[in-house]
């Protein structure tokens, strides 16, 4: 019988919720604070099981007390839900429809006939993979179309694209940046910045979220001590839905002659009149951002990512980047659609304009109700903030309950005492969807509370 059952046996209601998540947020206090200590592992007489197997590894652990957490609870797991049909602002799960809130096909363009239509057509032109990295006979029409296209709507030089968009990040910050460099990224970074920024093995500084004024503090400092510096932010962050202040980050990285990076994984289709990404919100030069990444499995219906900039930078990322270099070019299908979504995502500005309405519809009615979207600015990602890791798996399933799909995030996505449900705004999404949305959400935190 694991742990977490042994100890709450014949405990009941507030008693035994009370030491399940004081049981979660003290092992995230320990592996917050693990580290290896060296001198007794040297002393050690035997190799103790947790070495080498896997089921006593510590994450392994970690999933079963949350899997035990959520049975001693009745809270049903609410990951790895089979899907049937295209998600949109509706989805399928057994057989039911509900209200979707948890696919980020930000402007509807997964599921249009026509972004479909266009990765067919690639399959029968090119089979499903082209079979090689680009650089040894992987290289195809549609790749070069799609990052002229992307190279187009940054006002760029030149653009390269890579199978997975995580691996962009891994790579780029991995490849560009070394042991005598510093990589600055802020602490609200998505994991493939943070990937990247270790694989590196160049110093790493976490700077408080947007904080661009410690930026500048650190670097006043310390510029000298390092020869390139990299500031990594996002264009809209991915678990609060805000955006940094671009202008003062690209007037600190001139000041400090570092290289800005932005990730525009959620603000391509999202922020700028026609969803040109926050370069185009701030109205500022997109050449003022050295390397601009994106994903194309948000707003761009597909999989794989971008890094768009100057032409040196391209050049140097598709001649040696590992993750392009070494992996197998973008299938057809996946450039085709991606290729059909960014063209449809600037030819009908409305679907963005869509989406830009429903996000500020749901914030203020969220907020008229009193619900913390904690600093969420209303786009494309809005979170509903509710402390612990138990009540968000709690209430993702009264809204389940209710026919509205929305997924909880627990730590390690985010810290327990801000563990939330997130919400992903379609443009497809009606208003009345959203107004229905927000009143089961009242009602179902009222009961939580
Ligand atoms: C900010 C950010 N960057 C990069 C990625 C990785 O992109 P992909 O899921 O396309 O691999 C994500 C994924 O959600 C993300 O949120």
């Amino acid at each position: 019988m694991p742990e977490i059952n042994k100890k709450v046996l014949g405990l009941s209601g507030r008693a035994k919720e009370k030491l399940i998540q004081k049981m979660l947020e003290k092992r995230q206090y320990k592996e917050s604070h693990a580290h290896v200590n060296v001198k007794r592992i040297q002393r050690r007489k035997n190799i103790p099981e947790a070495w080498y197997r896997f089921e006593q590894f510590t994450d392994y652990q970690q999933i079963c007390m949350q899997k035990a957490a959520g049975k001693e609870l009745a809270i049903p797991n609410p990951f790895f839900r089979q899907q049937t049909g295209v998600a949109g602002k509706n989805c399928i799960i057994d057989n039911q429809e509900y209200i979707n809130f948890a696919s980020y096909n930000y402007l509807g363009l997964n599921g249009d006939p026509r972004v479909s239509e266009a990765a067919k057509l690639a399959i029968d032109e090119y089979g499903t993979s082209v079979s090689a990295s680009r650089l040894v006979s992987g290289e195809r029409l549609i790749h070069q179309q799609l990052e002229q296209a992307l190279t187009d709507n940054y006002g760029t030089e030149d653009s390269v694209v890579f199978v997975s968009g995580h691996a962009t990040n891994v790579s780029t910050i991995g490849y560009l940046f070394g042991a005598n460099d510093l990589v600055l990224y802020d602490s609200l970074s998505h994991n493939s910045i943070v990937q990247g920024a270790l694989l590196s093995g160049a110093h790493r500084k976490i700077f408080p979220h947007n904080d661009w004024q410690a930026v500048d503090k650190i670097l006043t400092q310390h510029r000298m001590e390092y020869e390139r510096v990299l500031i990594v932010i996002e264009g809209l962050y991915s678990m609060d839905g805000d955006y940094p202040p671009l202008p003062e980050f690209i007037k600190l990285k001139h000041r400090h002659k570092a290289v800005l990076m932005v990730d525009e994984a959620h603000s391509l289709g999202v922020l700028g009149a026609k969803g040109q990404g926050i370069s185009a919100h701030f109205d500022s030069d997109p050449k003022d951002i050295d390397i601009c990444m994106g994903t194309l499995s948000k707003t761009l219906a597909s999989a794989g990512g971008y890094i768009t900039g100057e032409r040196a930078l391209i050049e140097l990322l598709r001649t040696y980047a590992p993750g392009f270099l070494y992996s197998v070019g973008i299938p057809p299908a996946s450039a085709a659609a991606s290729l059909a979504a960014l063209e449809i995502m600037h030819t009908e500005p409305q679907r963005v304009q869509a989406l830009q309405n429903n996000g500020q519809l749901f914030l203020r009615l969220a907020k008229q109700k009193n619900i913390n979207t904690g600093i969420s600015a209303g786009y494309a990602v809005i979170p509903v903030i509710v402390g612990s890791s138990i009540k968000a798996g709690r209430l993702a399933n009264a809204m389940f309950q209710r026919g509205v799909n929305v997924q909880p995030i627990f730590y390690p996505a985010v810290e327990e005492k801000s563990a939330r449900l997130r919400f992903f705004i379609s443009n497809e999404h009606t208003a009345d969807q959203i107004v229905q949305t927000i009143n089961i959400l009242a009602e179902e935190l009222e009961k939580l509370n």
